[in-house]
């Protein structure tokens, strides 16, 4: 049962908006009783990985105690039970997504692994030299580097469209840059480094307006924004399980069905076939086509009764609260004389980028670390961020709907430590 499920009488505090009892939610969350070093533990790096709710924890447990076998391949009992949990999956992140069907949903280990998908098998053989493939100034290494390695095997040139200053897109850039020779945008939803949503429905309106596919790198977006792909109308859309509330090392690729289907297989293996002779093998139907080898199993299933557990409290509820937590933790960070906020868009969502004058994010990081509270610090895997705005790294406060605003109160108390400590 989800918290959102809960209408009990228990008092909401005075932190929580009207209708989100943060606090019934938290116990869904066992990790966030631990101490860290002698502290409660403050949690405020859901950006890099957000901690599992019990019923995910509870899932993965029944899975290996009582439904353990592999799929698509016995006839046997548990067999048969593995392949039906796994593919009930599959349709509970079809639902999660709004795509018209779950074989538009491949697993994958990662949003990573998703892009690096579609641009070996979608985008390698369509592009020609001189053809020209549009990202951002504001994406992960994990949607730039996929792109540079194709670019680089097939002659096609790599497009960034620029970010102002407040780390949007600068959307008559965009315009600009689709041109004849623009075969492909890959574009991020929200970025790690700064929190922009980006407009992805413009985006995708253009880019269609000239014939071109768009990807969507939505790793961030996926857990703290209501996605629906089809109103979208994307043609791939990726996201990782474990910032989703899920397992680590399970992801999920959304295509659309006639782009899957005409694509190759990225991989080959077991399960992807459907007849094997040393002369031809014809391969499977989508999504198993994409699926080769011993798959990621309970991954599946623990993704699944997560996007479920998330669905249940309700994307936009999520959306609502986080919104309401990300403008009280601006206000309490812009008030610590010295700290700069890096990304300001009026778009945004609970990722707080900031540097603090004449510390070095890894100290400030360190010293919250002692607190108990828990950030990043670094170049978050985005190196041309940081180079747009002129800062080695910055250190990262990123909120998860179970974070509180007595958290952000610790979090601005231990900043003023810093600075006493620097001062
Ligand atoms: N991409 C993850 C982050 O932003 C790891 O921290």
């Amino acid at each position: 049962m989800t918290s959102a499920g809960r209408t009990s009488a228990t008092p909401i505090r005075r932190d929580s908006p009207p209708g989100f009892d943060v606090e019934k939610i938290r116990e869904d969350f066992p990790i966030l009783r631990v101490m860290a070093h002698g502290k409660p533990l403050v949690y405020l790096d859901n950006a890099a990985t957000s901690q599992k709710p019990q019923v995910v924890i509870d899932r993965l447990r029944e899975y290996y105690r009582a439904e353990n076998a592999n799929i698509h391949r016995g006839i046997h009992y548990l067999s048969e039970r593995a392949t039906e949990a796994y593919e009930d999956a599959r349709a509970a992140v079809a639902r999660f997504l709004n795509a018209a069907e779950p074989r538009e949903i491949v697993f994958v280990r990662s949003t990573t692994e998703a892009i690096n998908l579609v641009a070996q098998s979608y985008a390698r053989p369509r592009l020609q030299p001189g053809d020209e493939v549009v990202i951002s100034a504001m994406e992960h290494h994990s949607n730039i580097v996929p792109w540079q390695i194709v670019c680089e095997q097939t002659g096609a040139i790599l497009r960034v469209v620029p970010i102002n200053d407040a780390g949007e897109l600068v959307l008559a850039e965009y315009e600009r840059l689709l041109g004849p020779r623009t075969k492909f945008v890959a574009m991020v939803h929200v970025s790690n480094a700064l929190g922009t949503v980006t407009p992805v429905r413009r985006i995708v309106e253009l880019a269609h307006s000239r014939g071109v596919p768009v990807l969507l790198d939505g790793a961030q977006a996926a857990p703290r924004l209501p996605v629906d792909v089809r109103a979208l109308d994307c043609d791939f859309y990726a996201f990782s399980g474990h910032k989703a509330y899920g397992p680590t090392g399970i992801g999920a690729l959304y295509g659309k069905a006639s782009l899957l289907e005409a694509m190759p297989p990225y991989q080959g293996g077991g399960d992807m076939i459907l007849s094997v002779t040393f002369e031809k093998t014809l391969y499977n139907v989508i999504p198993f086509k994409f699926e080769a080898g011993t798959p990621h199993i309970s991954g599946g299933i623990g993704l699944g009764a997560a996007v479920d557990y998330v669905s249940g409290i309700g994307l936009e509820r999520i959306a609502a609260y986080e919104g309401d937590l990300l403008a009280y933790a601006t206000d309490a960070l812009a008030a610590i004389p010295g700290v700069r906020l890096i990304g300001t868009a009026k778009e945004k969502v609970g990722v707080l980028s900031f540097v603090l004058e004449g510390v070095h994010a890894h100290d400030v990081g360190t010293i919250l670390d002692r607190e108990g509270i828990a950030i990043r610090t670094g170049h978050h895997c985005a190196m041309p961020v940081m180079q747009r705005f002129g800062v080695p790294a910055t250190a990262r406060a990123s909120l998860a709907f179970y974070n509180t605003r007595a958290e952000i109160d610790a979090l601005a108390a231990a900043m003023h430590k810093v600075r006493e400590l620097f001062g």
